[in-house]
């Protein structure tokens, strides 16, 4: 059993925001390299700011960990707030993470901000 803090553990049984807005303003996909798993986040955007996030994981327990965080903290947040939120930020806020995990974290930044760009891309800002 890898040593994850209780924050991890909670947001593994208890995820927030799982699932998938149909009419979303962005949505990011993104892979892991190492193990093949999958995420992907959706977000609704209104008057710059994040007002809903979903997201979908196929992944281990840290990364369903993480996209939950990741979900909470770009909740409410402006756009450019939420590109700042780097994966390190996120392992962070989980109380780190076990080091054979952090690869997992990587998803989920990575996911919102993709998710971000695809929003932007849609309003026709570069
Ligand atoms: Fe794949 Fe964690 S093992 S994201």
């Amino acid at each position: 059993m890898p040593f994850y803090s209780e924050k991890v553990m909670e947001h593994f049984a208890n995820p927030r925001n799982v699932g998938e807005i149909k009419d979303a303003d962005g949505v990011g996909e993104v892979g892991n390299p190492v193990c093949g798993d999958m995420m992907t986040f959706y977000i609704k955007v209104k008057n710059n700011i994040v007002s809903d996030v979903k997201f979908k994981t196929f992944g281990c327990g840290a990364a369903i960990a993480v996209s939950s965080m990741v979900s909470e903290m770009a909740m409410g947040k402006t756009v450019e707030e939420v590109m700042k939120i780097t994966n390190a930020d996120v392992a962070k806020e989980l109380g780190g993470l076990p080091p054979n995990k952090m690869h997992c974290s990587n998803l989920g930044a990575d996911a919102l901000h993709k998710a971000v760009k695809d929003y932007r891309q849609k309003q026709g800002v570069k």
